[in-house]
C-alpha cells in the first residue's frame, strides 16, 4: 500500500508533522510505503479560475502541481494536515486545494459534480492544529480539509484536531490527541484492507 501524507505547514518539525507521523504509525509498523511531503517545498501557482480544466482532469498551469497529482493518483491512502492560519488552512494548502479544482467535473449541471477518485477506493484522514484551546478558534481548518477530501472522491475515515498547540513540538505533550491520531491511522489501514 502507498500512503501519502500532505503537510500544509512549513515547520518541518512542527505540530502538524508530529500529528501526521502519529497517524502514519500503524502504516509504518505494517511496512507500507510512506511518503510525507511539505507543500512549501513545491511551486504551486494560484488558480486563475480560467476553467481550462473543465472537460479534463488536468490543470493548464505548468508548475509542480502535476507532480503532486501524480502522487495522489498513485496513493492508496491520503492524509491531509494543516495548521490553522487565521481560522483556516495555510496559504500553501489553500493554493493546493484551489488547484485541485481540476479533480472535479460537472457533467450535467453546476449543482452536481463528480470527484476524480470517487470509484478509486482511496481512503483519507484529515488533521488540523491550532494554538487556542477552543475549537471555534480553529475556524474551518478541519472541515475544509474534510469537505475537500470528500469532494474529490476520497473516502474520509476520520479527522483529528489538536487544540492548544502553539510552539513547534507542543503536541507531543497531548497524549490523548496523539492516541486518537494513531487510532485514526489504524482505522485507515483497516478500511484499506476491506
Ligand atoms: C500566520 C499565523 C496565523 C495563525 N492563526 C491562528 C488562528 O487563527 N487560530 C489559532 O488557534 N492559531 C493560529 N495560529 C497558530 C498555529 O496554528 C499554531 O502555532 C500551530 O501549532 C502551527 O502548526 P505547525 O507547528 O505545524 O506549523 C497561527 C499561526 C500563524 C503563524
Amino acid at each position: 500500500m502507498k500512503i501519502l501524507a500532505i503537510n500544509g505547514s512549513r515547520r518541518k518539525q512542527g505540530n502538524t508533522s508530529i500529528l501526521l507521523q502519529s497517524i502514519l504509525k500503524a502504516a509504518d509498523q505494517a511496512q507500507h510505503a510512506i511518503e510525507m511531503i511539505s507543500l512549501g517545498d513545491y511551486r504551486i501557482e494560484a488558480c486563475t479560475g480560467c476553467e481550462g480544466c473543465s472537460g479534463s482532469w488536468d490543470c493548464v498551469i505548468k508548475d509542480d502541481y502535476a507532480e503532486l497529482i501524480h502522487k495522489l493518483d498513485q496513493a492508496d491512502a491520503v492524509i491531509l494536515g494543516s495548521p490553522t492560519y487565521w481560522y483556516t488552512v495555510t496559504s500553501d494548502m489553500k493554493r493546493f486545494i484551489d488547484r485541485c479544482y481540476s479533480l472535479i467535473q460537472y457533467p450535467h449541471n453546476r449543482q452536481q459534480w463528480i470527484g476524480k477518485y470517487q470509484d478509486s477506493h482511496k481512503v483519507c484522514v484529515t488533521a488540523a492544529v491550532c494554538e487556542q484551546p477552543e475549537e471555534s478558534m480553529m475556524g474551518n481548518t478541519l472541515t475544509l480539509l474534510s469537505d475537500f477530501s470528500r469532494d474529490i472522491g476520497l473516502q474520509l475515515i476520520d479527522s483529528v484536531a489538536a487544540l492548544h498547540c502553539f510552539e513547534a513540538g507542543r503536541v507531543r505533550g497531548e497524549t490523548t490527541v496523539l492516541e486518537k491520531a494513531e487510532q485514526a491511522g489504524t482505522m485507515m489501514l483497516q478500511a484499506l484492507e476491506r
